[in-house]
């Protein structure tokens, strides 16, 4: 067995905590053979403290092979020590009506503290994720505090929209979702993202060749994937939860295993006609262990340019929104 890594993850008593611990520790996210410490992060207030304890003696009472200790912490300099991955969900979920951008003011200050503290005391190779909304905006935050540690190792999770516009083509298609591949996500978590339909393909055939209803993939589908978070918020009550869990489960996986192809928000460097320096979901190629290079060769027809402008104008204005908030 190699040594354990250290996995610090933010918000461990929220919704989506309750989801995800539980995974890591039975080795979804790093594997059967990956021995995992978990750090768990909370606010310093006696109700979320309370409430992590608990899942702590839950995570006991399941006596996981890999799970080789359990850290609770209400301070980023303590939870993030030595973290080989931080998993930043930690933050306010939006309410019926809102959009995930009118958090920015909340939920961005968080990611100030966070990038900092990550950035003195995570590990030489630490990895961030995050999931905290507005997702890209958070991310660009805490990468602009750090010093020490490059921007590519700052990434926000978009596999959420992929995932839900993977089915949407399946059920679309009457085919099984496993049979929709190459389907990536530009741009925004927002409803201004772009699920490249142009791109993706249905047992190896081009997806408008298959559908055929073009009126249905620029306006039906889009708009589907691109609202599905609030669509879950108005059918629960709460915002998506178990299958946020998931897509980060899948974002981190693909994110250490060499060759696979997947949709992340990274530093768009100018790609795809991005502003350079905000994170925009893409296409990525894992090429080891935490890292990945973007993949720029996909085409972009009339239609994939002005989504991707209209996606890009979102950020570049959530990146002014929180100009203050930038190291
Ligand atoms: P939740 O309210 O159930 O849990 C959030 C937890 O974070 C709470 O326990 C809270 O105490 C904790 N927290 C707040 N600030 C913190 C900080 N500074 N440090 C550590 N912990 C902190 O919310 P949730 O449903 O788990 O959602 C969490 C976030 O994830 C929200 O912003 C939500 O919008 C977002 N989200 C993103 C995606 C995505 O695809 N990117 C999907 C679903 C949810
Ligand atoms: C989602 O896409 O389900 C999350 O970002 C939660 C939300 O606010 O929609």
């Amino acid at each position: 067995m190699p040594a354990p890594i250290r996995v610090a993850v933010t918000g461990a008593a929220g919704q989506i905590g309750y989801s995800l611990l539980f995974r890591i520790a039975a080795g979804q996210m790093f594997g059967p053979d990956q021995p995992v410490i978990l750090q768990m992060v909370e606010v310093p207030v006696e109700k979320a403290m309370k409430a992590a304890e608990g899942v702590a003696m839950e995570l006991d009472d399941c006596a996981y092979p890999l799970l080789n200790g359990i850290e609770i912490s209400d301070n980023a300099d303590q939870g993030f020590k030595d973290a080989n991955w931080c998993l930043l969900v930690g933050a306010k979920p939006r309410g019926p009506g809102m959009e995930r951008a009118d958090l920015l003011k909340d939920n961005g200050k968080i990611f100030i503290g966070q990038g900092k503290a990550i950035d003195r005391v995570a590990a030489e190779n630490a990895r961030v994720a995050v999931v905290g909304n507005p997702a890209n905006t958070n991310c660009m935050i805490a990468a602009s505090q750090a010093k020490r540690l490059p921007a590519d190792r700052f990434t926000a999770m978009v596999r959420l929209d992929q995932n839900r516009a993977q089915t949407q083509l399946a059920k679309k298609a009457s085919v099984h979702n496993t049979d929709v591949t190459d389907i990536f996500i530009f741009g925004n978590h927002s409803p201004t993202m772009f699920p490249a339909f142009h791109i993706a393909k249905i047992n190896g055939k081009p997806v408008p060749e298959t559908i055929g209803h073009h009126a249905w993939l620029q306006d039906e589908f889009c708009s589907t994937v691109g609202k599905r978070g609030a669509a879950i918020i108005a059918a629960r009550g709460l915002s998506s939860a178990a299958s946020a869990a998931n897509a980060l489960i899948d974002h981190v996986r693909d994110l250490t295993t060499p060759g696979k192809i997947h949709s992340v928000a990274v530093k768009s460097g100018g790609h795809y006609g991005f502003d350079p320096n905000v994170w925009a979901g893409m296409p990525v190629k894992t090429t080891g262990h935490g890292t990945y290079e973007i993949l720029t060769d996909y085409p972009l027809d009339d239609f994939a340019k002005q989504k991707i402008a209209a996606t890009n104008e979102e950020l570049v204005s959530e990146r002014d929104t929180v100009k203050d908030m930038l190291g």
